[in-house]
């Protein structure tokens, strides 16, 4: 099995990578150099995740250390809501690349398909806590987003939280320059997006799967929220494999050609993550973990709910 996709641009992009989100600035540079030493090679940030400095600092310094060389490395950043407008993309980008002290992104994203209001402020919000959007028009940002592969800024580009509605519309785009090259969205068990995904790859874009464990960190988690690491059917599958869960919750997006993004910034799961190219679930398994969808969306963004370019009242 290929531990890479390979994107419509031709680059490999490493079927695993780390995720970053909630990763604190304090923790993330001995959690980036940890992944490094592991065997990681794609790194998954974002300018809202607010370290991308403490990112860079890993990087760098596994460079200096003479680990890895730049071009062994996988780095994916993504273009936030309040830089939507044509003329505020470019400089975004630099900020993110100046962060993590690199000259080009192997991949940027647009992180949501939602413009909010420009400034300072990440979620600005209205008296009723809703987001205030901007109003730019995606094929705009797409447009800009292609400027950065020309400027030598991005190698490849593409989106996250789009659905195919939205995708639809950049590939019918007239003078489209650049396909996406991936689109990030949430998927596990419990989300198994198989028509969205079925969709993508029919296109030649490739997908990406965030929140792989269900994202038990996210800051709004109830605890009668469901669990993926503690289903028990989860755990049977992993026992039959001498694996834990985690590791079934990875292997299962790999076998559909996925490309997975666990976050830890622990060291040890870091490296138990990573142990997922040694063993094969069965069509069955397979089977029966697409069985457990019950379209349970973590990142359901409802401050933008009313936003014109909501993602998710779409099917797919
Ligand atoms: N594009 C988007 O809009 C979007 C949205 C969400 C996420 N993402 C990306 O996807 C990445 C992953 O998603 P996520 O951070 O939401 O959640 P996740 O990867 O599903 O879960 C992370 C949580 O699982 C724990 N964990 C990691 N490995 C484990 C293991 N082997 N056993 C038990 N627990 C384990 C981590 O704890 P410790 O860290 O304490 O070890 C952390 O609490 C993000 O970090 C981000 O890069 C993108
Ligand atoms: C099961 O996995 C553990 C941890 O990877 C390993 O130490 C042990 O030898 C394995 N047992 C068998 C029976 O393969």
């Amino acid at each position: 099995m290929a531990t890479y996709v390979q994107l419509n641009t031709g680059a490999k992009m490493p079927i695993l990578g780390l995720g970053t989100w909630k990763s604190p600035p304090g923790q993330v540079t001995a959690a980036v150099m940890a992944a490094i030493d592991a065997g990681y090679r794609h790194f998954d940030g974002a300018y809202a995740y607010q370290n991308e400095k403490e990112v860079g600092d890993a990087i760098q310094q596994k460079i200096k250390e003479g680990v890895v060389k730049r071009e062994d490395l996988f780095v994916v950043s993504k273009l936030f809501s309040t830089f939507h407008e044509k003329h505020l993309v470019k400089g975004a980008c630099q900020k993110t690349l100046a962060d993590l002290k690199l000259d080009y992104l192997d991949l940027y994203l647009i992180h949501w398909p939602s413009g909010f209001k420009a400034g300072d402020v990440l979620f600005p919000t209205d008296e009723n806590g809703m987001i205030i959007p901007s109003n730019t028009d995606l094929l705009q940002t797409w447009e800009a987003m292609e400027e950065l592969v020309d400027a030598g800024l991005a190698k490849a580009i593409g989106i996250s939280n789009f659905n195919h509605e939205q995708i639809e519309r950049i590939l019918n785009k007239p003078g489209l320059k650049y396909k996406p090259a991936n689109n990030q969205i949430e998927c596990h068990p419990y989300l198994t997006q198989e028509k969205l995904i079925n969709y993508c790859q029919s296109k030649g874009i490739a997908v990406t799967a965030y929140s792989p464990f269900g994202s038990p960190d996210r800051p709004w988690a109830k605890p009668e929220d469901p669990s993926l690491l503690d289903d028990p059917k989860i755990k049977e599958i992993a026992a039959k494999h001498n694996k834990t869960a985690a590791q079934v919750l990875l292997r299962f997006h790999i076998q559909r050609n996925v490309i997975v993004i666990p976050k830890s910034v622990t060291p040890q799961r870091i490296v138990e993550n990573f142990k997922v190219f040694d063993f094969e679930l069965t069509k069955e398994e397979m089977a029966t973990l697409l069985s457990f969808n019950r379209n349970w969306r973590i990142c359901q963004f409802i401050q933008t709910k009313t936003h014109k370019e909501y993602p998710f009242h779409a099917e797919y």
